[in-house]
């Protein structure tokens, strides 16, 4: 696998695939890197000739510094699991490469979906994330990026970036994989201890039992019961419990007002934050 450090080599690298008509896959990622990540690196192994991930943690995305310093970092062990999975080449730029000192997040109206959920809980989030995803997409020039649907709102965010800025770039949402006790991947979980994340269960089965709860209970009985049964377990503390539509992600009223709901939720674990949804 070609470790890539500079935007120049990069481009090299990425003219002259697209001069031999070799079809690109992306997989970007901010590193610490799971089975989660290595699947979507295999769906674009199989699609693409060429596949090309990135490591960068993303300054502006983490709109609390404390998060940022203590977000995992592990590159020597992500090179060798890229390196077993067949990725053909890893851009893992320095922050100076990526940024100059005074850079400005992307202008570009997100709607909506700034405002629910992750947009309203984490402010300057997305805009945050539109901006390195802009960046690099304009570099690598994918065919087809993928990105995991753990993120659920970051993919239709990028999604709507993408469709404006980028409309020849195929965007390709992955299913989420999980633990053996249903814990959604995430790189965060290197951060919770083990009776933590044994305990982190509850989120998987709370969401599920919202599924048997669909059209039986309100929707806002549905969601005060889901979050009663994550706080439950300690050290759990809900942020948001949302059902919304999965194709807008407007938060439901009543349940006939969409055909595909789906539940989101952010829960804290002491100061790791974790998130996760599912159709229902
Ligand atoms: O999902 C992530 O890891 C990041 O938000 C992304 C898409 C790589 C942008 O920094």
């Amino acid at each position: 696998m070609k470790l890539i450090k500079d935007i120049h080599s990069l481009s090299q690298i990425v003219s002259s695939k697209k001069h031999e008509h070799i079809n690109i896959g992306f997989v970007p990622t901010m590193g610490a890197l799971h089975e989660g990540h290595i699947s979507l690196i295999k769906q674009s192994l199989l699609e693409n000739d060429f596949t090309i991930a990135s490591i960068f943690v993303n300054p502006l995305q983490f709109n609390n510094p404390d998060d940022l310093k203590k977000y995992p970092r592990a590159l020597d062990s992500d090179m060798q699991m890229l390196e077993s999975a067949g990725c053909n080449a890893l851009f893992a730029p320095e922050t100076s490469e990526v940024y100059s000192g005074d850079e400005q997040p992307l202008q570009f109206d997100l709607g909506n979906l700034a405002n629910i959920m992750e947009g309203k809980f984490r402010p300057g989030h997305f805009a945050g994330v539109i901006t390195i995803v802009h960046k690099l997409f304009s570099w690598v020039k994918p065919d087809v990026a993928y990105f995991g649907e753990k993120d659920f709102q970051q993919l239709a965010v990028i999604r709507k970036m993408a469709k404006a800025l980028h409309p020849n770039i195929i965007v390709t949402g992955c299913p989420t994989l999980r633990e053996p006790n249903g814990l959604a991947m995430s790189s965060r979980n290197v951060r919770l201890n083990k009776t933590v994340r044994h305990n982190a269960s509850i989120i998987y089965k709370a969401m599920q039992h919202a599924r048997q709860l669909k059209n039986v209970l309100p929707v806002y009985e549905v969601c005060s019961k889901v979050r009663s049964m994550i706080e439950e377990v300690a050290p759990f503390k809900v942020e948001y419990i949302e059902i919304a539509d999965a194709v807008n992600l407007q938060p439901l009223q009543q349940w006939s007002d969409t055909q595909s709901a789906r539940i989101f939720v952010a829960v804290f674990a002491n100061d790791v934050r974790l998130i996760d949804n599912a159709a229902l």
